[in-house]
């Protein structure tokens, strides 16, 4: 058998590597592109937020900080998830992360050991699948209805004796779909019923257009199984800062802070000082934020209606527009994402996604509205031209 070499990946890297998840990531920053690829909020950091970071560099918050995180941000942090779960969320259940990405990270692989199985929504944020497959868990894509719903008896179905946790993100990266409290209720039916630990991302929690959101947070039945995913990206407009959670039950959380402490080992403490301003801080700037992703929405809706071969549902939740097309020549999704990105718009093949994600685009409306116009426009004119 032949080595890998001295410059070879590992097996983990190799099995870890979802190359459209990467290709999506590694845009080039051209200005004369169309940037509907990318889930970075268009807008700036609050000042006040900003000036919390400089504040705490002056201050002498330079150092290591614990590396838990920060006492006084654990405990904002238990204070604003207590308050959301309407039970009471102890600090010391609170591990600070670098971004949720990190959070995430840190509690599949704290759990998760080969061959166990993991449902995924599908499609579902990239980052999962790629973390199980690193790990040489098992990737198990339980598809949503045609509505983009959770199909519950697709889930029922799915659930094997290795299965060992669900993963819940809500609003869903890349539909935007916000799940009801009963199809929550019937997932964490179904979790509890077959012991499963279930991991709840909802960075997107606070990025909701419908009259209500429910959080896993609430539901007592989850409380001593979940692993529950939040950070300040989207909320705050802190993709930069690199600042996130991971709220777990006494048993999970110290194999989490186990890989915590091995890859990150600490945040940066004027970010978490600024994480503190964040949460403590005006609500209007988040207000105003949410206000200015409906109007790009409903631009976005607007530039695309009547686009041929192109099926459009409205989003309820989180930037994103997740939009079916059909031609009478098939193109793959990730043939189409290149030839649009050739033609000057940046989108996501929905393949990133999971399998359903065939026949799919994923596209950000966290854009400038003249990105916004323009890619319309263009995807118009490609779309167009393949329905002949
Ligand atoms: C569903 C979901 N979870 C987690 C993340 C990662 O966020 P962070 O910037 O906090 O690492 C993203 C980023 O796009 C996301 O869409």
């Amino acid at each position: 058998m032949m080595g890998r070499g001295r410059t070879g990946a590992s097996q983990a890297a190799l099995r870890g590597r979802n190359v459209e998840r990467l290709l999506g990531i590694d845009i080039p920053p051209d200005e004369s592109i169309a940037r509907l690829h990318i889930g970075d909020p268009c807008f700036a950091t609050p000042p006040h937020i900003v000036d919390a970071a400089t504040a705490a560099m002056a201050e002498g918050y330079t150092h290591y900080p614990p590396s838990r995180g920060d006492p006084e941000l654990r405990i904002a942090v238990a204070k604003h998830a207590s308050l959301r779960a309407g039970r009471r969320i102890e600090a010391t259940d609170v591990l600070i992360t670098a971004g949720a990405t990190e959070a995430i990270y840190c509690a599949l692989t704290a759990v998760l050991d080969p061959g166990d199985e993991v449902i995924l929504f599908d499609p579902s944020y990239s980052l999962y699948g790629a973390i199980v497959d690193q790990i040489g868990a098992v990737p198990v894509f339980v598809a949503m209805t045609p509505e983009l719903r959770p199909d519950l008896d697709r889930l029922h179905r799915a659930v094997t004796d290795k299965t060992r946790l669900v993963v819940i993100n809500n609003p869903v990266n890349p539909t935007g779909v916000v799940f009801t409290e009963r199809e929550l209720n019937a997932i964490a039916e179904i979790a509890v019923a077959r012991d499963l630990l279930v991991l709840a991302d909802e960075i997107y929690g606070e990025l909701v257009f419908t009259q209500s959101f429910s959080t896993c947070l609430a539901m007592p039945e989850l409380a001593d199984r979940l692993l529950y995913v939040n950070g300040f990206s989207k909320t705050y407009a802190m993709t930069g800062w690199r600042l996130g959670y991971l709220i777990a039950p006494a048993e999970l959380l110290p194999a989490a802070y186990v890989i915590h402490s091995n890859c990150a080992s600490v945040v940066s403490w004027p970010a978490q000082r600024a994480g503190i301003a964040a949460l403590q801080g005006r609500r209007e700037p988040i207000d105003e934020m949410i206000a200015g992703y409906l109007a790009r929405r409903e631009d976005m809706l607007l530039g695309l209606a009547g686009t041929p071969g192109l099926t459009l549902t409205r989003p309820e939740g989180a930037f994103y527009l997740y939009v079916g097309f059909s031609f009478d020549t098939p193109i793959r999704s990730a043939d189409l994402a290149k030839l649009l990105l050739a033609e000057g718009v940046a989108v996501r093949s929905g393949t990133e996604y999971g399998p359903s994600g065939e026949g799919h685009l994923r596209l950000s409306y966290s854009a400038t509205f003249d990105d916004i116009r323009t890619g319309a426009q263009r995807l118009h004119r490609v779309f167009e031209h393949l329905s002949g």
